[in-house]
């Protein structure tokens, strides 16, 4: 397959260095928008054509690479207006010169997050083919502005950018050839081996989608040819940009289900002596995700794929709970650090 497309990803990490190698797959010239040497010299290696070092708040650097790629997929984090704004503004380069541009922001589901902290499950499911569903969310819910900057900035370019945001729910799985993890589950595995058991906020009762890190990146390809092939002045691209991806269905495991199989995992391996999981006390949370611990991992986020799987695509990876078991724990266990001294995830929180 020859593509020759130019492709611009920024912050190809876990999410984004998968996609990266869908596309190299596929002959697109792919171009990385990362922040480390040796982050370059990875996905060089995976066959990224070139490497731009820089910072998300570096926006000329961005603007100016971005301008000249056909595709623009920012996968580096759902919370970065500038970075957002640097794409946005070369999308408008691109469009005074009467050049067409795909943009695909990724943003996350803990949009739809309910502040349920664990207590119940909701019956509340929301469909991507209802884009009146996706929009009722609070303008202040997590990730929101940015999508609210993105979808309000189609006006200005119809006919000729093709935007789309892609909300990701729990991300789970693994690429051996990259060794990067997601992150909320390895996080409560740290915080397990720390203190000894598996853990939940409140009840432990709600429950949030999940996707296979590769079922993501097929997702991305899916839409882009989507995209590619449709024009950018159609009803299915001006009137909704929300595209959702998950492999649960109705059998989401619930945060409780999620430290069951942490602490019975754990316990098998001899990490951990019980392998009940618990309710964690706030006055633990700066061992998970500080503030930000509830909203994260005690959420009802319940997403469907309508739009996605109607383009044809489908989830073939294994379950989060096969793949924890077999990849994810295995490259945990290995990690070289100090458990005792693990004190919360520290990257940019999401999902
Ligand atoms: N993982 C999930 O479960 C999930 C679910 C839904 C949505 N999301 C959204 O997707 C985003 C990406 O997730 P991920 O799992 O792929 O995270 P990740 O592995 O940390 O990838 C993010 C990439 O962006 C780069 N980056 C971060 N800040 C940067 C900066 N200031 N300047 C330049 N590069 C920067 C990182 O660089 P380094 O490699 O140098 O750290 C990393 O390579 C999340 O932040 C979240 O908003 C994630």
């Amino acid at each position: 397959m020859t593509s020759g497309k130019k492709a611009f990803i920024v912050g190809p990490g876990f999410i984004g260095w998968n996609v990266l190698d869908l596309l190299v797959k596929e002959n697109y010239v792919v171009t990385g928008y990362v922040r480390r040497q040796a982050h370059a010299d990875q996905i060089k290696a995976s066959g990224a054509t070139d490497a731009v070092l820089g910072d998300l708040n570096d926006k000329n650097l961005i603007t100016d690479h971005a301008v000249s790629h056909d595709i623009i997929i920012h996968t580096a984090t759902a919370d970065h207006l500038p970075s957002v704004d640097a794409i946005l503004d070369a999308v408008q380069q691109r469009h005074e010169k009467g050049l067409s541009t795909i943009f695909i922001h990724t943003s996350g589901t803990s949009v739809l997050g309910d502040g349920a902290k664990g207590s119940y499950k909701s019956d509340k499911i929301y469909h991507d083919s209802m884009i009146s569903e996706v929009d009722s969310v609070p303008d202040n819910a997590p990730h929101r502005q940015i999508d609210l900057a993105i979808v309000r900035s189609r006006e200005r370019f119809s006919g000729k950018a093709k935007i789309a945001i892609i909300i990701p729910p729990l991300i789970y799985g693994f690429n051996p050839n990259h060794g990067r993890l997601t992150i909320q589950i390895p996080t409560l595995t740290r915080y397990a081996i720390k203190h000894g058991y598996a853990g939940y906020i409140g009840a432990g009762l709600a429950v949030e989608s999940n996707i296979h890190v590769l079922d993501l990146a097929r997702a991305y390809m899916v839409l882009l040819h989507h995209l590619e092939s449709t024009p950018a002045g159609s009803p299915d691209i001006l009137e909704n940009p929300y595209y959702f991806t998950e492999t649960t269905g109705d059998k989401e495991p619930s945060w409780k289900d999620v430290a069951a199989l942490i602490g019975a995992e754990l316990h098998k391996a001899g990490h951990i002596s019980n392998p009940e999981p618990q309710t964690i006390p706030p006055e633990n949370y700066d061992d998970l995700f500080g503030s930000y611990t509830a909203p994260v991992i005690g959420l009802n986020s319940r997403s469907r794929a309508v739009r996605l799987r109607g383009l044809g695509w489908k989830p073939v990876e294994k379950s989060w709970a096969e793949s924890y078991a077999q990849d994810e724990l295995p490259f945990i266990l290995n990690e070289e650090s100090d458990r005792h001294a693990f004190n919360g995830y520290k990257g940019a929180v999401a999902s």
